[in-house]
């Protein structure tokens, strides 16, 4: 990730600055947990039905864009279910040996929770097969005609996995999950909740339009909208008495350079790009990653859901494309868009 990335006030990445206030603002129980109703009612049976059989969750996979709280669930789970979580994510996983440390040392019905979980390696993957379905872990001992594998047994366990990139997943992982929760973007009703218990618990003056106008910018993403209210705060210390109005709030958001829609420079530059470099595209998205600087990881894992799910790109076979939405957004007039003539 480039430090454009990292910079950026809408960035759905978890950021340094996030990480206490986020831990604070993080809900603890599914009924402080708002927004995401499909989810919370998904795995607020399956937790239910588990505690009756006194049994361990069943493996729970969580996909969906960055920032819409799959860390914060996965936490609420395990208190739910009052067991310890065990934290941790595909890449820092190198080798077998690295889950087989963290699986004997959970105790029965413990969740182990893997970011990132597509980005685990194959090896380590297999290894994960078994634990997953028999919680047994087969080690080779030995090597050439010699060897001999054994089984170790593990105390049953709950997965929880999480993924912005369900498509990147192998099969055999997938379908060893028990649960498959995909969330969405919030809504601003949800995104407006938020916002208002963030600034309770901040201890910040907020009016109902002030937090409409936050949440409406925020790209349907919660850490989105704490991150913007601490900015809109600060906004409204210095040049507004510390109360966040919609003027305050619109005023702030137009300061940080977050448009009405929730978009900032790089949205804007990656579709004028399209649009002035590439003729409205189709373009390929590692074209367009060179012409705006960007990594085409990046791009695709965070610029572009939000985009798609406004309506302003599309993804072609033949590369991604601007749509109608995106010129008029920008202001561009489309090719052959007729002009409005009055006589
Ligand atoms: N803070 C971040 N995400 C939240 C959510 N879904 N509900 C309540 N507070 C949150």
């Amino acid at each position: 990730m480039r430090d454009s990335e990292q910079n950026r006030i809408i960035s759905a990445v978890l950021k340094e600055e996030d990480l206490d206030s986020e831990v604070n603002l993080r809900p603890r129980k599914l009924s402080e947990y708002i927004g995401q109703n499909k989810v919370k009612e998904t795995i607020e049976v399956f937790i239910r039905a588990a505690l009756q059989r006194g049994e361990p969750l069943d493996h729970v996979l969580l996909f969906g864009p960055p920032g819409l709280g799959k860390t914060t669930l996965a936490n609420i789970i395990s208190n739910e279910m009052g067991v310890n979580i065990r934290t941790t994510s595909g890449p820092a996983i190198e080798r077998p040996g690295d889950l087989a440390s963290i699986l004997t040392g959970l105790q029965h019905g413990d969740v182990l929770f893997i970011d990132e979980v597509h980005r685990l390696s194959r090896t380590v993957e297999e290894v994960l097969y078994p634990a997953m379905e028999d919680f047994a872990l087969d080690i080779i001992i030995g090597k050439g005609p010699g060897a001999r594998s054994i089984r170790i047994e593990l105390p049953r366990f709950t997965l929880i996995g999480a993924t912005t990139r369900a498509g990147l997943m192998t099969s055999p992982l997938r379908d060893r999950f028990g649960v498959i929760s995909r969330l969405d973007y919030y809504r601003v009703e949800d995104l407006l909740t938020i916002v208002a218990r963030a600034a309770g618990i901040l201890q910040v003056e907020i009016e109902h339009d002030g937090a409409e106008e936050i949440a409406r910018r925020s790209r349907g993403t919660p850490r989105i909208a704490n991150r913007l209210l601490k900015r809109v705060r600060d906004f409204a210390q210095v040049r507004a008495q510390g109360i966040i109005t919609r003027e305050v709030a619109s005023k702030a958001l137009e300061f940080l350079e977050v448009d009405p829609l929730g978009l900032d420079q790089l949205d804007r530059r990656l579709l004028t790009a399209i649009i002035k470099n590439f003729g409205g595209g189709p373009v390929g998205l590692e074209t367009i990653a060179a012409s705006i600087g960007e990594e085409a990881g990046t791009i695709e894992d965070v610029y572009e859901p939000f985009l798609l799910q406004l309506g302003m790109l599309a993804r072609t076979q033949r590369g991604r494309v601007a749509t109608a939405a995106a010129y008029q957004h920008l202001g561009i007039k489309m090719p052959g868009e007729r002009q409005l003539t009055l006589w």
